[in-house]
């Protein structure tokens, strides 16, 4: 018993590694339930998030029958694949999204033609949370959307840790 950690120290030690983590990068699921296939229009796909800077977007498909290209705008246009940047091939693919630019990504064995290509804009992240104390103008807007993404996964965490304390003292914990 005296060797073992103790609860309290434990949550403790979890609640201080959540909240100097920084951000979850977010997965972006091509296609979600429908994953990278022909025939799903992946426009509408892509429309319907906003990419950051240090997301990952990921390909889940049969290995056997499709594959991953990063392309340029002309691969994409067209589909076709010489010069392409990389190629991924596992049925699993996730692929970081390092750079805040419009990435294109192709399936490289004719089924591009059947729909199975995607473009994504991602953007830089936005500024960090100490600009919307001093700025008070539109720039607020994007700090804002930052305190946002990174406040609330170790807010809910602290949440949890709070009500999970409350109930160990309910049940006869000591300090
Ligand atoms: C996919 O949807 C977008 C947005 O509505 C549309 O502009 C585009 O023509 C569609 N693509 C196909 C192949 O239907
Ligand atoms: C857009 O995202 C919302 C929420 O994640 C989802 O309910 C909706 O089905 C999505 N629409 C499309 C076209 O993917
Ligand atoms: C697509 O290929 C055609 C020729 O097949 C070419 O004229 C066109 O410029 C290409 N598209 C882009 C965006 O380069
Ligand atoms: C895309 O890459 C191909 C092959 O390297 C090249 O010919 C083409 O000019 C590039 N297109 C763009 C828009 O950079
Ligand atoms: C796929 O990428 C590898 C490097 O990761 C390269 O050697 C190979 O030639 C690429 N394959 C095609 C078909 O472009
Ligand atoms: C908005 O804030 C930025 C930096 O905080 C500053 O450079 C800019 O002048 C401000 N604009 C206005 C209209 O206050």
């Amino acid at each position: 018993m005296a060797t073992s950690s103790h609860p309290i120290i434990v949550l403790l030690f979890v609640l201080a590694a959540a909240v100097v983590s920084p951000a979850a990068a977010t997965d972006h699921i091509v296609g979600v339930n429908r994953g990278w296939n022909p025939g799903i229009n992946y426009t509408l796909w892509a429309n319907n998030q906003t990419f950051y800077v240090g997301d990952l977007i990921s390909f889940r498909y049969q290995k056997s029958q499709y594959n991953v290209f990063e392309v340029n705008r002309t691969g994409y246009d067209n589909c076709t694949t010489e010069g392409a940047i990389g190629n991924w091939s596992s049925g699993k693919d996730f692929i970081p999204l390092n750079k805040a630019k419009r990435y294109y990504f192709i399936c490289g064995n004719g089924q591009c033609f059947n729909g199975m290509k995607v473009s994504v804009l991602v953007h830089p992240l936005p500024p960090p949370p100490s600009a919307s104390v001093a700025a008070g103008n539109s720039s607020s807007a994007s700090a804002d959307r930052r305190v946002l993404r990174n406040g609330s996964l170790g807010y809910r965490v602290l949440v949890a840790l709070v009500g999970s304390v409350w109930i160990g003292i309910g049940s006869g914990w000591v300090f």
